[in-house]
């Protein structure tokens, strides 16, 4: 470690990310039970989709996930950022690559918005599909992310 920057800051930072990761996880979560309600909305009818159309789950879901998508693009930069402040070297490893394929795929499935709001099936399909891809590489990032915690706090 060669920063000006005083070292228990540095070796604490390393706890950020993981906790940010969480919060942004029950974010994603929270985008997905949302975007399911987007989809009830579009094949209710009569009284039932007044009801649903007043939740206003289309707006609330391009919110969150506008959310998700900055945090996610942020937080793993700064997961690499304090990687390499506390190791002077990044980890080519599954957490990277997940990581950065996950950052990739939310840039492509945000930027299908205009399309899916012109009502393009071939956009919102893509958008579920890689979705589903980055929902299930989170879990990944949580089971190996928790791993690489335990193993900074046994060198703490
Ligand atoms: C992070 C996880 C996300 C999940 C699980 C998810 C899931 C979904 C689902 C299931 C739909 C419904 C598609 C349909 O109507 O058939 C949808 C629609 C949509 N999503 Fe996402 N989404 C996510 C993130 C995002 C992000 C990051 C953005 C943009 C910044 C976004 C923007 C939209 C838009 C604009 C629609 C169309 C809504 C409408 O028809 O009015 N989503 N999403
Ligand atoms: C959900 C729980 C998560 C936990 C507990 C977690 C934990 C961690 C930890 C402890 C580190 C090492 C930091 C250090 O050495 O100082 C790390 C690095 C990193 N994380 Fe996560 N993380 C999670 C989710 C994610 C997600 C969702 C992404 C990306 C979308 C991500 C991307 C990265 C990247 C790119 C690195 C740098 C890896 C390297 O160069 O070796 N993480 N994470």
């Amino acid at each position: 470690m060669n920063s000006a920057t005083p070292e228990p800051i540095i070796v604490w930072s390393q706890f950020f990310h993981p906790a940010l990761m969480w919060v942004l996880f029950a974010l994603t979560v929270y985008a997905l039970y949302l975007g399911l309600k987007v989809r009830r909305v579009r094949s209710a009818e009569g009284e039932e989709k007044k009801a649903l159309i007043q939740g206003k789950y289309n707006v609330k879901h391009f919110q969150i996930g506008s959310l998700v998508l900055a945090l996610m693009v942020v937080g793993s930069i700064g997961g690499m950022a304090v990687t390499y402040l506390n190791n002077g070297k990044l980890f080519v490893g599954s957490h990277l690559l997940a990581g950065l394929g996950m950052t990739g795929i939310i840039a492509v499935s945000a930027s299908l918005s205009p399309f899916m709001q012109k009502g393009a099936d071939w956009a919102r399909y893509t958008h579920i599909a890689l979705n589903v891809v980055l929902v299930g590489l989170f879990g990944w990032q949580a089971w190996t992310g928790v791993e690489i915690v335990q193993r900074i706090i046994s060198k703490l």
